[in-house]
């Protein structure tokens, strides 16, 4: 049977007869504001980004026991995230083999099996079907229950964030992240234990294209200057402003489309100190990485190594993108009264069509960590992030103005600028890979983000 991607595969045109290559001018950098809204990109997206990389659906500590799952979504697509008996986990379609209805209902809960509510048909916690009511009056010629489990995608987890990803032929989880592991060990493998998520994830719907906050959160430190006045108001200037870190941070680009800023901490410690130079240890000591809290250090001084602590002392990866739809955010912000508090999460944009899209953002701390810091974590993260946060508050302004501007006729036909780069610049001494963009922000981490983006779509990766 014939079926609608079988139809898309190999589209190199929209139907207006637009070439798809022709959406982007790569020698010079601008990619056309018809992305931000068009219907027709948006199903090539599913079929050629949503279905083929590898995309967050949880974290593992929300699924600890066998038969916790939460019901997510990956791309357009419900799925359900589950813990297997043996300890693994499955995500899988959730829709039933039988007659399409949603089998599971509920956003998270534990159960041995899943039960669909319309006819009855069961499936096992690994999605394998189990049985259905009147099993011999409704099929006495048999079920052959192996064309009847639930579509399942695979896999894979790392730093304790599940991801999966439809595509058979796809690289592993490992390969896609590549070079971005060495960031990402710094963030959530820092302590021995590993981080669990503090609840359920924070979920609102912004009335935007999901690429109009993936695209920025690849890298764009630029608007921190202008769109985030407020939190240079908030700290009267003062070199704990991350504003001001953003603007001057090292950007590392990696290969598949991943970016992240790390912040260069010296102003900030030097205002903590009073202008005294401290040794990596000590400023570790006076501000503990996001999401450690101080009676946990030695567990983190003892698994990492010298330079690694080096790195976390001094140009801690901050926040970046995972592409195509992810964020995370590891760094200390100030609160109302000026400190610097630590917040610590990573965050899903997903698509719920060509102009909306979800705000999915799960904070986390280190596991075993105290009540108090747990609090702190909490009312730190929510004050700068998330539908409370001043951070989101600012964006979530820009985004869907960035939408509905192109959806008109004249407005669909310009162009998204990144014409300024930095190139290759890395300081020595620089511990981890990737392309490192000392200086200025630029451009590049996010044409980084479009390149990988234009390689998909044109299916040329
Ligand atoms: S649709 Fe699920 S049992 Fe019929
Ligand atoms: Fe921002």
């Amino acid at each position: 049977m014939t079926n609608e991607n079988d139809l898309k595969r190999g589209r190199t045109a929209l139907v207006d007869g637009t070439s798809i290559s022709s959406l982007v001018d790569r020698d010079k950098r601008e990619v056309s504001t018809r992305l931000f809204s068009d219907p027709e990109i948006y199903q090539l997206e599913l079929e050629r980004i949503f279905a083929k990389n590898w995309i967050i659906v949880g974290h593992e500590s929300e699924i600890s026991e066998v038969g916790d799952f939460v019901t997510r979504r990956l791309g357009d697509d419900p799925v359900i995230v589950a813990r297997r008996r043996d300890g693994g986990i499955d995500c899988m379609l959730n829709v039933c083999s039988h007659r399409g209805a949603l089998v599971c209902r509920e956003e998270a809960g534990n159960s041995s099996v899943f039960r669909c509510i319309y006819h009855g048909w069961i499936f096992n916690l690994d999605g394998s079907f189990r049985g259905a009511p009147f099993k011999e009056e409704m099929y006495p010629d048999g079920m052959d229950a192996s064309r009847l489990g639930l579509r399942k995608a695979r896999v894979g987890v790392y730093g304790g964030i599940i991801f999966a990803n439809w595509d058979e032929s796809a690289p592993s989880l490992e390969d896609y992240l590549g070079d971005y592991k060495y960031y990402l060990n710094l963030i959530f493998n820092k302590v021995p234990n590993g981080m669990e998520v503090l609840g359920p994830p924070q979920r609102f719907v912004i009335n935007a294209n999901w690429k109009t906050a993936s695209e920025q959160f690849g890298g764009d430190a630029y608007h921190a200057g202008q769109l985030h006045r407020s939190l240079g108001a908030l700290t009267g200037g003062s070199p704990t402003n991350p504003r001001d870190w953003q603007l001057h941070a090292p950007k590392v680009s990696t290969e598949n489309g991943h970016n992240i800023i790390c912040f260069d901490l010296g102003d900030m410690y030097r205002a903590i100190s009073g202008g005294k130079e401290l040794s990596p240890i000590e400023k570790l000591h006076i501000l503990p990485p996001s999401g450690v809290p101080p009676e946990m250090l030695p567990e983190m001084l003892q698994l990492l190594g010298e330079k690694e602590l080096e790195f976390l002392a001094t140009t801690p990866p901050g926040n970046g993108g995972i592409f195509p739809n992810a964020g995370v955010w590891n760094m200390h912000n100030p609160m109302y009264n000026g400190v610097p508090a630590p917040f610590l999460s990573f965050r899903t944009y997903l698509p719920l069509g060509p102009d909306k899209f979800e705000f999915c953002m799960w904070v986390l701390v280190a596991k075993g960590a105290s009540e108090e810091y747990r609090d702190l974590m909490r009312r730190s993260t929510s004050f700068m992030q998330g539908a409370s946060g001043f951070i989101e508050g600012d964006d979530a302004e820009v985004w869907p103005g960035q939408t509905s501007a192109s959806r008109g006729y004249i407005g669909r036909q310009g162009t998204l600028k990144y014409w300024t780069l930095t190139g290759e610049h890395k300081p020595e001494g620089w511990p981890g890979e990737g392309n490192v963009h000392a200086g200025f922000s630029r451009d590049d981490p996010q044409w980084n983000w479009w390149q990988r983006y234009f390689d998909r779509l044109e299916e040329k990766v």
